[in-house]
């Protein structure tokens, strides 16, 4: 049996013991010794690691990238603080296939991976004796962090491509290390690929590309400031690099680069608009990389280097909320980081709040309270399907409850924090956020913790708390009745439009003016059943099929599918042949696959040409889908 051991260095307090909390406050030193939180509603049930015993704070990785063997392989370099006495420490695993694990002086280690358990992956315990740093020597064939493109999946059709996407636990599937949340490490990377290819990642580039005289070439990167390990990433490809401001700048493949920069031109505003509102930027540099669309989110925050799906641009800036969303990240989340993933509204609900916030700076309140309105009648939605008391409505998700999606997570949590905005007023609420991001800067956060320090430092009182429904708005399923509603007048016009087509058809004249919100608007308040006259009579009167919008598109690819309309199926085709984002993919299997009969064969037709060009994030939500036979 496994002893307890004290806690020591390796918790937060112990932590605190040796440096002041005014200096944790400010950009943590390189090499600081992250605290770990040890209450119970931090324990992540995702990890193996036992942060008590044993605990990562560095990795350095030295990678080579075989794009043949859609391989990774080299090692990675862990230095470990322990308890006295410990000796053993445990990783996370999921498919490395390792070699050997040596000390720094090459004396090899005794180590072991135990029994896999499904997502989570299997446990690698290494004993350690005295030894505080360990080299893993491995290498990871297809691993689900990483999608291998081939050329054909680019926009130049002419090299192969890589990007990794970790959150939320799949880095354990290309790095040996403690994948958890609240378990932050500084880190390292030397990483080599074939001329041309560059590489980039979530840390500084150190220097400039080493040519290695084989055809490769190696890149140094660091991050000398403790995050959490979901954030570590990394792209290669074709790519060429567009600066913005002085601190921003986008990549993207030649042939994406110039839209791409069009279209997140306003990200040094951003940066600026969301300093004024919150506190320092902290990472330094705020760059972008514009990926092929099989990237399998919208976005991803990795730090220094935001991760993009093409689907977003437009042309017209319209759909840059994402930019604004990755931006604020910067703070809830890369900063601020949920502990569990049960508590992940502390990332994306606090975000999407921020999100907001840079909109409305940005591009004004019209632009600001429609987006809001539409994030609205997303919650309003996803009750009415899933029921006002189904659990996995609350904010704080104990480990066992399915989220019921994005619509609670995000924009019920960004409600919430409108809801304490109009309570206090925007200045107390503004203090009280930015004061929330400084004195948990680089640590990890709970509901409770929030909770508290909501009472403490905004609310005031128990009884107060109590009023504005504090405990309900956190762990109580459904909405509360004090929830700040959207502006009325957001979409005043658009809503009358869509009732008087309802009523007899009439088509809307405003359309071509219409922003892409009020778009979006309108096509989600349709009669949900049509005929496929009307179908096309919408179809040739609103140029839906040719949109440059991809929000827009889906909206109608959808509303076509859900409709059992064949002239939509080629489009439907494309359309997921070509893009690999789980919120577009997801739902539009879904949509057909709700169409017994008629949708079945054609979903299983398509993603059996479909589905190796998807992300396993993806794979596996449309898997899911299929599973439902
Ligand atoms: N961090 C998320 C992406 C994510 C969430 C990856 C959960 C894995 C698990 C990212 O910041 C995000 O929220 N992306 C959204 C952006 C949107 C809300 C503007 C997306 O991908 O659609
Ligand atoms: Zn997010």
């Amino acid at each position: 049996m496994r002893r307890i051991l004290p806690v020591l260095a390796l918790m937060a307090g112990a932590a605190c013991t040796t440096i002041p909390p005014e200096a944790m406050q400010e950009a943590a030193p390189a090499r600081m010794v992250a605290p770990v939180l040890a209450t119970p509603d931090a324990l992540d049930t995702s990890t193996y690691a036992q942060p008590q015993l044993a605990r990562v704070t560095h990795v350095a990785l030295n990678l080579d990238l075989d794009f043949v063997a859609r391989r990774i392989a080299g090692t990675a370099t862990l230095d470990i603080v322990a308890a006295p006495g410990a000796d053993t420490i445990v990783l996370d695993d999921k498919g490395l296939a390792i070699t050997s694990v040596t000390t720094e002086a090459g004396r090899p280690l005794q180590w072991s991976v135990g029994a896999a358990d499904g997502e989570k992956g299997a446990p690698l315990e290494i004993v350690i004796g005295a030894a505080r740093r360990v080299t893993i020597a491995y290498s990871a064939v297809d691993a689900d962090a990483l999608q291998w493109l081939a050329p054909e999946q680019t926009a130049g059709r002419e090299h192969p491509f890589l990007f990794s996407q970790g959150q939320s636990i799949l880095n354990r599937t290309w790095i040996p290390t403690q994948d958890s949340p609240g378990i932050r490490q500084t880190w390292e990377a030397r990483i080599t690929a074939p001329k041309p290819l560059d590489v980039v990642m979530s840390g500084i580039q150190q220097g400039t590309p080493e040519d290695l005289g084989d055809g490769r070439r190696a890149f140094r990167f660091a991050m000398d400031k403790p995050v959490a390990p979901y954030l570590i990433a990394i792209a290669a490809g074709d790519i060429d690099f567009a600066p913005i401001g002085s601190r921003t700048g986008v990549w993207a493949e030649p042939a994406t680069l110039g839209r791409a920069h069009y279209e997140t031109s306003d990200t040094e505003r951003m940066v600026e608009a969301a300093e004024r509102l919150y506190g320092p930027y902290r990472w330094g540099r705020y760059d972008m990389i514009v990926l092929p669309p099989a990237f399998p989110y919208g976005g991803m925050e990795n730090p220094v280097m935001t991760f993009l799906t093409p689907t977003f641009i437009a042309g017209d800036r319209s759909l840059t909320g994402l930019v604004a969303h990755e931006l604020a990240h910067s703070w809830s989340g890369n900063l601020v980081t949920n502990a569990v993933w049960g508590d992940s509204w502390l990332n994306e609900g606090v975000t999407s709040y921020f999100e907001n916030r840079i909109v409305e700076e940005i591009y004004g309140t019209k632009r600001a309270r429609q987006e809001v309105a539409l994030d609205y009648a997303a919650i309003i939605e996803t009750l009415a399907e899933v029921g006002e008391d189904a659990p996995g409505t609350a904010l704080h998700q104990p480990d066992g409850t399915e989220s019921a999606g994005s619509a609670i997570i995000y924009n019920k949590g960004a409600a919430f924090l409108r809801t304490l905005e109009q309570e206090y007023g925007r200045e107390r609420f503004d203090a009280w956020l930015r004061q929330w991001f400084d004195k948990h800067a680089f640590q990890p956060a709970t509901s409770a913790m929030i909770y508290e320090d909501l009472k403490a430092n905004l609310v005031g009182s128990e009884a107060e708390a109590e009023r504005i429904k504090l405990r309900e708005w956190i762990y109580a399923p459904g909405l509360p009745e004090n929830v700040a509603k959207p502006d009325p007048a957001a979409f005043a016009e658009i809503d009358a439009a869509s009732a008087a087509y309802a009523k007899d058809g009439s088509l809307p004249s405003g359309w071509a003016a219409w922003t892409s919100a009020e778009r979006q608007r309108f096509l989600q308040s349709l009669p949900q059943e049509r005929s496929a006259g009307q179908l096309a009579t919408l179809d040739s009167a609103l140029g839906l099929s040719t949109s440059g919008n991809n929000e827009e598109l889906f909206l109608w690819i959808e509303l076509a599918l859900a409709n059992r309309y064949d002239p939509a199926v080629p489009l439907a085709e494309r359309f997921l042949g070509r893009v690999g984002r789980t919120k577009f993919v997801r739902p539009l299997f879904a949509a057909l696959w709700a169409q017994g009969d008629w949708g079945r064969p054609i979903a299983r037709r398509i993603y059996a040409g479909t589905r190796d060009g998807y992300h396993a994030a993806t794979r596996g939500s449309v898997d899911r889908i299929f599973a439902n036979d």
